[in-house]
Order: structure tokens, then sequence, then C-alpha cells
């Protein structure tokens, strides 16, 4: 036999994902104090591959991912700073007052569960513009989320992400997209953030993804850098990503990646229900 992967039950799936985003949450709960002027991306990764492998018992997921086409991903987490859209690879650049950085983390539990979530950080002062493109996106990610129930479309969730980074003025990136999550980090179906009501494949009970909106301040353009895996606006304009893995439940939404750290939703969603 080559491979096998048991198809675990319903009731055991859902244990395992809870358990993989509260985990993937408390991770950025943990390195949150650290986040401030002159910390080093590298830092940053550090402190959270650390409590990862030796307090939580969890794998950082990106350490040595390789998707076709790709060469590994050299570090545990993604730290992405102001232009950068994603997959920053942490280093020696010094946080600086004014600059936002996406810190993305995604674990593998012991029973094997993946959990995928990420936040805005805003160092120091931040500008107006900054603030404000945090800001949208994060109502943009939890617009997405509340249409999230059995029967709705995947055009229902990116219509909502688009239609609200658009009026803002912004810009929503194409090339990358949310992404079914559970055994596996990157599963069918792509979750993309945009589109047009009552399009795409319908979601129904059960299935767990992620909703992970990149959004530019300026146009949606992408240039990939030489390290092949750094993604940054081709205008140089900032950009801006919140992450969650989400449930559908037979109601809704479960938020798996909501934790004591999370910032509570934007009003814009306000009475969403998203816990059990
Ligand atoms: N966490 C990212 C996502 O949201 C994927 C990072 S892949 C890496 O899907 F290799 F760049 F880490
Ligand atoms: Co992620
Ligand atoms: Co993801």
């Amino acid at each position: 036999m080559l491979t096998e992967t048991k198809k675990p039950s319903t009731e055991e799936f859902i244990a395992g994902m809870r358990e993989a985003g509260r985990l993937a949450s408390e991770v950025i709960d943990h390195v949150t104090p650290f986040v401030k002027a002159g910390v080093t991306t590298g830092e940053i990764d550090r402190i959270c591959h650390d409590y990862m492998v030796n307090v939580q018992n969890t794998i950082p997921a990106p350490l040595n991912y390789q998707p076709p086409g790709y060469p590994p991903f050299p570090k545990a987490i993604c730290t992405s700073v102001n232009d950068v859209i994603c997959h920053g690879i942490p280093g020696d650049r010094i946080l600086k007052d004014g600059d936002s950085v996406n810190l993305d983390i995604t674990v593998i539990t012991p029973a094997g569960y993946f959990g995928d979530t990420s936040r805005m950080f805003l160092v120091g002062e931040p500008s107006i513009l900054s603030k404000r493109l945090a800001q949208i996106t994060y109502e943009a990610m939890w617009l997405g989320i509340a249409q999230v129930k059995p029967g709705c479309t995947l055009g229902d969730i990116g219509y909502a992400i688009q239609t609200h980074a658009e009026n803002a003025g912004y810009s929503v990136v194409r090339e990358y997209c949310g992404h079914g999550i559970g055994q596996v980090f990157h599963d069918d179906p792509q979750i993309v953030h945009y589109g047009k009501p009552g399009m795409g494949q319908k979601i129904y009970e059960g299935m767990t993804f992620t909703i992970e909106p990149m959004i530019n301040a300026g146009k949606r353009d992408i240039r990939t850098m030489p390290d092949q895996w750094t993604v940054k606006t081709k205008d140089r304009s900032l950009s801006a990503q919140w992450e969650h893995t989400c449930l559908v439940t037979a109601t809704g939404v479960e938020v798996l990646t909501y934790s004591a750290g999370s910032p509570p939703p934007p009003d814009c969603v306000a009475g969403l229900k998203f816990r059990p």
C-alpha cells in the first residue's frame, strides 16, 4: 500500500478542524506583543516557530512547503510588509514606524489537521491610508464570511468582498485566493474574492475553507520577486490581507480561527452568529 488517509467521521473532522483553527490563531495571539518597531520579520518568524514546535506541538505548514513550480518555502510563517501582497519571506527586514505587516500562520496539528489564518498589524503611528485599507479589507473579509451558509454560492462570497473593496476605491487581487482546507493545506474549491451573486458552485454543510482577500490601494496587478515567493503590487501601492478558516454549518458559518486575540467582527456584520 502506498499512502492511506483515513476518512474521519464528520464529528471527528470538525473537532480536528476546531483545534487546528484555534491553534493557528493562538500563534498570532502569542506573537502580537512582539510586533512593534525595531523587530525583524525573522525574529517574528522565530517566535512563532518556537511556539508552534515547542509549546503547541504543531508543525508550521509553510516550512519547506513546495507546490509544483516553486522552491521550498524557507520559513515557518509569511510576513508581508507594505506593498507585499502575500508570501513574504521573513528575514532581516526591521519593522519601522508606519509599516503595515500581515502575519500569515498555518499549523498542522498532531492529528493531521490544517488551520490557516492571518491578521494585519500597523506599526507605530500608521498613515490614514494604511489604517483605512486594513479596515476596509477586514470588513470585506467579514462581509464574505457573513454570506456563508448552505446553498449560497462562491459568487455570493466573492461579490460581497469585491463590491466593498471597489466601492472604497481599492482593487481585488485575482491571482491568489482562498481554498478548501482540512487534512491538506490547499484543497478544492478555490475561493475567489470577486464574482457575481448566484454564480459559481454552491456550498454545503460541513465544508471547510479559507476566506483571505488581498486588497490593493492601487491597481490589482502583481509582480513576483526573484525569490519566486514574494508577491508585490506592480504599482508599489499598499496591500492588505486578513484570513479566517471557516466551517459551513447547518444554518450559517463557524469561524474556526477566531481566538481570544482576534479583533471582533466589524459593525457592518453586527449580529452575525459565527461561534457555536
Ligand atoms: N498561508 C498561505 C495561505 O493562506 C499560504 C502560504 S504558502 C507559503 O494559503 F509557502 F508561502 F507559506
Ligand atoms: Co494563510
Ligand atoms: Co490560506
